[in-house]
């Protein structure tokens, strides 16, 4: 018996939740393996019932579990929260609480959908297969001082040897099991903590002389993966670099809508969230688009439970779906047939059994 942790939090996660949720159960029919759901409140819900985004009940609830698959948190209705006491916070001392420092962030274009990409098809190619080694429990977001008022504001962009060297490990072996290709980012022409990280991640690489590793900086990161994805495969970057670029990378995915991730730590246990926030623009209407969060769930499959030939079914069965034809509102087409959450779930669900 798995546990998992359910946590909808708010605006389009508690949609995206609902068909991730009936993804497990057809999962746990058709391989006849039991997962005990327990659902538990984070986020601006949370704190509208409970006076807090992080309930010390949900974090003890994740601490026993195996498992944790989380929507989305945060809505302008909580953004003049004091920063310590926001939504977005919430899920930051979540992660840290768990230790969870590997963010994975894979990004495919796939090939059915090449023609509704932002960029030219001749950029993408064939397709494109990334991943995104985020650190997730360091850097700028955690960094001490912390601290602003009207006049002044600092944020700092901490690291140690440590910090780094145990990230850089998780995406040399994960190059290897690849292309055996990794680019290193960072801005070590302008930040300590970045010539830290260059420094690090040089050291690392003497473990891995069958890795090709390159260092690029951020700035011209952000430029390159518009203008010359193909040259990609695993990236490294350190907690805000990722953040920022794993989004731009989104875009070569279709949509923000498309991308799941896996937050992971020593153990098996895990937090599986799409990488898409709350889109306060569209919730409620029954239109997000669950597949970034049902590859979230392929994605638990593989990493939390072992079980590679279900979450190989997921995989395959969006890719079905897309290859018929049927897109949400994010990614729709000219001739293409859009559909809404729960029938994008169902038609994702119908072919898993099939
Ligand atoms: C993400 C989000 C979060 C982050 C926020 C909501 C804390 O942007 O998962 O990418 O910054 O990590
Ligand atoms: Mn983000």
């Amino acid at each position: 018996m798995h546990k998992i942790v359910v946590i909808p939090g708010d605006g389009i996660g508690v949609e995206v939740m609902s068909q991730g949720v009936r993804i497990l159960g057809v999962i746990s029919e058709k391989y006849d393996v039991g997962f005990q759901l327990e659902e538990a409140t984070m986020g601006g819900g949370a704190f509208d019932e409970l006076g807090t985004c992080l309930p010390e009940s949900t974090v003890r609830l994740c601490e026993e579990s195996d498992a944790i698959l989380f929507g989305a948190a945060g809505g302008p209705k909580w953004d003049v929260l004091p920063s310590e006491k926001r939504p977005e916070r919430a899920l930051a001392v979540l992660r840290k609480q768990l230790e969870l420092f590997v963010n994975l962030r894979p990004v495919k274009a796939r090939k059915s959908m090449i023609g509704a990409l932002p960029v030219k098809p001749e950029i993408v190619g064939e397709g494109l297969d990334m991943v995104m080694v985020r650190e997730l429990t360091g850097g700028i977001y955690y960094g001490l001082p912390k601290e602003g008022n009207s006049e002044k504001a600092v944020d700092s962009m901490v690291y140690t040897a440590g910090e780094v060297e145990r990230i850089a490990r998780v995406a040399f072996d994960l190059a290897r099991k690849r292309s055996r290709r990794l680019a290193s980012i960072d801005k070590e022409n302008m930040m300590e903590a970045s010539k830290l990280w260059r420094a690090v991640v040089i050291k690392v690489a003497e473990d891995y002389p069958d890795v090709e590793l390159r260092h690029v900086l951020v700035d011209n990161c952000s430029f390159q993966i518009v203008a010359a994805p193909r040259q990609f495969d695993v990236m490294l970057a350190g907690n805000m670099f990722g953040d920022i670029l794993s989004d731009e990378l989104g875009a070569l995915a279709g949509s923000l809508g498309m991308c799941p991730s896996a937050s992971l730590g020593y153990g098996k246990l895990g937090l599986y969230e799409p990488i898409h926030g709350t889109a306060p623009d569209i919730a409620g209407k029954g239109i997000a688009n669950p597949i970034g969060m049902i590859l979230s769930v392929a994605m638990m499959l593989h990493y939390s439970f072992d079980m590679e030939e279900a979450a190989e079914d997921v995989e395959k069965a969006v890719d079905a779906v897309l290859d018929r034809g049927y897109r949400t509102a994010d990614i729709t087409e000219k001739d293409k047939r859009t559909v809404g959450t729960a029938e994008m779930g169902d038609l994702i669900a119908q072919e898993v059994y099939s």
